[in-house]
């Protein structure tokens, strides 16, 4: 059976298809003819992940499913959340972003913070979610070249790197997005065994 990932981002595109193996097909939105930029204006990672899912199961009537991420810090109250990708602006900046954290920041003691990844499914007209979080702490200054967004100033708890001197096997061992599809392919495995379907 075919299933949409609502997301035209090959990079992540590659990532799922290699936690998701390949006992079904993946198709992007391209591969679905969906060219429009889907609205991400909801107050919650959760509303985001599902009015994307939602939005492409409507156009389509395909199974699909939609993640959003955001980096949560506790003593700017969650921020930046779901506005991460455009914290300080549009133009989605990340060295702008981890600027504009840094001095909301400024000598905080509280460095806590943890990046949360939301999946929206829809398989068969019905909605599901899954969550994977990681939770870690942000350092003053930026430290590694790998990764993308806010790595270089993430260290997840019990490491020493940030996320950005890490490479992507071992944040994949541990980051948020890796842990939330973990949960999504569990989910269809169990799927397909219980309505004993070979592939969902
Ligand atoms: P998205 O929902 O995956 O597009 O993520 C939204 C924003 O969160 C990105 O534009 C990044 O700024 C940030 N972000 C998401 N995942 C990561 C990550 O693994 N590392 C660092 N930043 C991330």
């Amino acid at each position: 059976m075919n299933l949409v990932f609502a997301s035209n981002n090959q990079h992540k595109i590659r990532e799922i298809r290699s936690i998701l193996g390949n006992s079904f097909t993946l198709l992007s939105l391209n591969d679905v003819s969906i060219h429009e930029d889907i609205p991400e204006d909801e107050p919650l990672l959760e509303g985001n992940a599902l009015s994307k899912a939602r939005y492409v199961h409507n156009a389509t009537g395909m199974n699909v499913f939609a993640d959003d991420t955001g980096l949560e810090i506790e003593a700017l109250n969650g921020l930046p959340g779901v506005h991460s990708a455009r914290f300080a602006g549009e133009n989605k900046d990340s060295s702008a972003n981890i600027k504009k954290v840094l001095l909301l920041l400024g000598k905080t003691e509280n460095r806590k913070a943890r990046f949360r990844t939301v999946i929206a499914l829809i398989l068969e007209k019905k909605e599901y979610l899954f969550e994977g979080i990681v939770n870690g702490s942000i350092i003053s200054e930026k430290r590694g070249k790998e990764g993308f967004g806010y790595d270089p100033v993430f260290i997840p708890d019990g490491k020493n790197l940030t996320f950005a001197e890490m490479d992507l096997a071992e944040k994949n061992t541990i980051s948020h997005r890796a842990r939330a599809f973990e949960k999504l392919k569990e989910f269809l495995h169990q799927y397909s065994v219980s309505n004993n379907k070979e592939t969902v």
